[in-house]
């Protein structure tokens, strides 16, 4: 297997990170002063021992309760900036990080607040650190199709700034189909498109079908479940379909992934890269954290790894002359 000073060292990049999911419990806490929210008396010790989640509604329940505590452009900042930097250290050298501007602006925040400060942090970032890194516009998948047809109609101003859009959030009910419209928009305006085809969820197979086939997702964010269904499977070997994987919230959702399933992508042929998620909710796991634990369940060995990183830069959404300078 790779040793801790062989993942330490390795150029990473990071195709899986939701913004709003890095929010640590210390800067939650200045979040709380700075805008009068009474978790400014707990200590980040207390707001740590407060998480536990088991499954995915249990999860974005915590997640929800996090990003109430943004409110300006400079929160926004901070949040992106801190998670930017801590990437940067680990040797990430580019990341693709989703954002969530619907939990924003069904509480009254401008959309033009939310990507300011994400903005100017990646900037600031990219001058400080040297990290590189590009945004993702999720749609929440619990909230209807024509609230996010609003939200990407919001967003014209600043595609720009965006990459390419995804989907994210309670996978329960909410089939990919559902938002078949807006995604075709985001297509015919040259975004890219991934979606999230979360672990065990109802009808997964189906909706990683529908991801695969009918709405142009061009990636799939966990979709670990592909592997019971041979012809999905082969599907997605001969597009060269990159999996997003995330050891941490896979093993929380179900124990025994990190050792079975990352290894069984790899002898299915599929193309992996490893993922944080939702870092500031997950015990610390950031990038080197999540290869490590991705090592140590499926005896990831040096060539593995370094094909793992190389695989995230490969599907990175950059161009070629960009591309070239990471491998
Ligand atoms: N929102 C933040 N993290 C998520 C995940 N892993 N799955 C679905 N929605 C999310
Ligand atoms: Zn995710």
């Amino acid at each position: 297997p790779a040793s801790d000073t062989f993942i330490e060292a390795l150029p990473k990049a990071e195709l899986h990170v939701h913004l709003e999911g890095t929010l640590e419990p210390g800067l939650k806490i200045i979040l709380a002063r700075r805008n009068g929210h009474p978790l400014q008396d707990m200590t980040e010790d207390d707001i740590r021992a407060s998480y536990g989640f088991h499954d995915l509604p249990s999860f974005l329940a915590l997640y929800y309760e996090g990003v109430e505590l943004l409110h300006t452009e400079q929160d926004f900042y901070d949040l992106c900036h801190a998670y930017l930097k801590k990437a940067a250290s680990q040797n990430v050298l580019y990341s693709e990080m989703f954002f969530d501007p619907q939990l924003h602006t069904r509480r009254g925040i401008a959309f033009e607040t939310v990507i300011s400060g994400l903005n100017r942090a990646r900037k600031d970032a990219q001058r400080d650190f040297g990290i590189r890194s590009q945004l993702v516009m999720c749609f929440i998948r619990e909230m209807s199709a024509q609230s996010a047809e609003e939200t990407f109609t919001q967003a014209q101003p600043y595609l720009s700034d965006i990459v390419g859009v995804g989907l994210d959030s309670d996978e329960k009910g909410n089939p990919p189909a559902k938002f078949a419209n807006v995604f075709k928009r985001a297509r015919d305006a040259g975004l890219h498109v991934t979606m999230h085809c979360d672990i065990d969820q109802e009808n997964t197979h189906e909706h990683i079908r529908q991801a695969l086939e009918d709405l142009g997702s061009e990636r799939l964010d966990h979709g670990l479940n592909i592997l019971e269904k041979p012809d999905l499977l082969r599907q997605a070997r001969e597009r060269h379909i990159p999996f997003t994987v995330c050891p941490f919230p896979n093993m929380a959702i179900r124990p025994s992934s990190n050792e079975k399933d990352i290894r069984a992508l790899l002898d299915a042929g599929l193309t992996i890269t490893i993922n944080s998620d939702d870092p500031g909710y997950m015990q610390g796991v950031y990038m080197t954290e999540a290869m490590k634990m991705a090592r140590d369940g499926a005896h990831l060995t040096p060539d593995e790894l370094l094909t793992i990183s190389r695989n995230a830069f490969n599907a990175a959404w950059i161009g070629e002359e960009e591309r070239q300078t990471y491998l």
